[in-house]
């Protein structure tokens, strides 16, 4: 199955950001990563618009030819009310709260599941599709089930860092996570600290991965080889080559 390349291009904003004026231009960016076969363009505008900012948002859907995935925490209404503008083909729940470095915990899908249901409904009816941010545990997937979401995107930052050390059992909690999506009916995103040494191994031990969304790694490895041909490095590892 072919497992899309969604690229997060919140890095290229940071970059931006840290001079002012427009340069990197993140627009140009996602015109770029769609052109060089990126499947997609995720942003993660978080409240503060450290990195992407909430115009960025509003120019790269104008642009869009690929899938658009907006990540964030609907707690923030402004987070809401930018996705319901945008409507993008995904949105991507995350329990981030405000100021942090980067996310770091999936939803309690059990807890939250009343509230989580709740939100999913508003996306849903506006023809969003929606995916939940969840750490690979069984109940957390049992949970995210009843809590009406289309997909779950699996939290990867600690299959990288056990692969990292050669540890490659880390990879049997996401299987078992992927197989009990599969048998509720959710499709299966992953990301987070994936790169281009863990995710051939990751695509290959989840037949059902739909899609991953990639942001760190690839910007850092586009600064040596390129945009074009990091973009397609990552898909041929995607596609097992
Ligand atoms: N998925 C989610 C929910 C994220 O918050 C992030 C980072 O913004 C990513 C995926 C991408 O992670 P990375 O930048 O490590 O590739």
């Amino acid at each position: 199955m072919h497992v899309k390349l969604s690229v997060n291009i919140n890095k290229i904003a940071t970059l931006r950001n840290s001079r002012g004026g427009n340069n990197p231009d993140v627009v140009k960016a996602a015109i770029d990563c769609q052109h060089f076969g990126a499947d997609g363009i995720t942003v993660h505008p978080r409240p503060d618009e450290r990195h992407i900012r909430y115009s960025d948002v509003r120019e790269i859907k104008k642009i869009i030819t690929t899938e658009f995935n907006i990540e964030g925490n609907p707690a923030e209404d402004k987070f809401v009310d930018l996705v319901m503008e945008v409507l993008p083909t995904q949105v991507t729940l995350v329990p981030d709260v405000p100021g942090q470095l980067t996310s770091s915990v999936g939803w309690d899908t059990i807890s939250q599941s009343k509230y989580l249901r709740g939100i999913i409904e508003v996306f849903k009816n506006a023809g969003i599709r929606v995916s939940i941010f969840v750490d690979p545990l069984e109940d957390m997937v049992n949970g995210a089930a009843d809590t009406g979401t289309d997909r779950i995107e699996l939290y990867t930052e600690a299959y990288a860092k056990e692969y990292a050390t050669g540890n490659k059992k880390a990879i049997n909690a996401y299987v078992a996570a992927a197989a009990i999506a599969e048998k509720k009916g959710l499709g299966v995103n992953a990301g987070h600290d994936l790169d281009r040494y863990n995710l051939k191994y990751f695509a290959q031990h989840l037949p059902n991965l739909l899609e991953v969304s990639i942001g760190h790694a690839l910007i850092t490895d586009a600064l040596y080889y390129g945009l074009e041909n990091t973009v397609q490095l990552y898909k041929r590892e995607l596609a097992g080559k």
